[in-house]
């Protein structure tokens, strides 16, 4: 050893000899799946609410004469732009996509870097603004759910209620974890002790920012599995079991 790195011959990614590529793999196989999927839910249009139960996919639900396709095209692009643009979601698909690079100590495919200045990575500093919406969005889905308790002029506990309900925590837990909001939260302040209420805000998001690749693939799922359970109810091949 003399001390310098050692450096890779030409063509070789790496000298690791673990199964480094499977993160990049099943991130591949998860986003694509999860993106097909929401394709698919958007384009069908139909199947999306039963009872007191409304897809996610399709809230909030606008009805707009002059728009002639699926209303789910009118929501879908600010979750699926928050998403796009969120910090930990570019670190996986940068990482799985365009291998850049697709893991430690494993070579990058491309030779040179302008960062995210051009179209359309210049774009993922919309992230912020995409943040404001998805705020909106997430208190039509927590008003939903609690409608949904409140059905046939009576009190309703389903397990689709449940379900809508455990999807807006988890959406909660993603969308207010979200490295902007900490930003937000605590930021332009000189001194942290000026402001308590800001600072024990930044604190809790700090906290949960620590976790936000969990909230991030956990809540994916969770939106998904909601509309699953919608749709396959809605379809009559489930029936809601009422609780209460
Ligand atoms: Fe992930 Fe903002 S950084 S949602």
């Amino acid at each position: 050893m003399n001390g310098k790195p050692e450096t890779l011959a030409v063509g070789q990614l790496t000298e690791r000899k673990d199964a480094w590529w499977l993160e990049p793999l099943l991130t591949v196989v998860v986003l694509v799946s999860f993106g097909i999927y929401a394709l698919y839910v958007a384009l069908v249009n139909r199947n999306y609410e039963w009872g007191p139960y409304l897809s996610p996919f399709y809230s909030p639900y606008i009805q707009a004469s002059w728009w002639p396709f699926s209303p789910a095209f009118l929501v879908l692009w600010v979750p699926l732009g928050f998403r796009a643009t969120c910090y930990y979601y570019r670190k996986a698909y940068y990482r799985a996509f365009f291998w850049d690079p697709p893991a430690c100590a494993v070579s990058e495919l491309r030779k040179s870097y302008s960062g995210e200045r051009k179209f359309p990575f210049v774009l993922n500093n919309l992230h912020r603004f995409f943040w404001y919406l998805s705020v909106i969005v997430v208190a039509f889905l927590a008003y939903d759910a609690i409608k949904a308790f409140f059905w046939q002029d009576g009190f309703h506990v389903g397990v689709g209620t449940l379900v809508m309900v455990a999807n807006v925590v988890l959406l909660g837990y993603y969308t207010f974890s979200c490295h902007a909001f900490r930003h937000l939260a605590g930021g332009c302040m000189d001194c942290m002790s000026q402001n308590k209420t800001r600072y024990g805000l930044w604190k809790w998001i700090s906290h949960q920012n620590e976790r936000h690749a969990l909230w991030a693939w956990v809540s994916m799922f969770g939106v998904a599995l909601t509309d699953v359970y919608i749709r396959l109810v809605a379809t009559g091949h489930l029936t809601d079991l009422r609780i209460f």
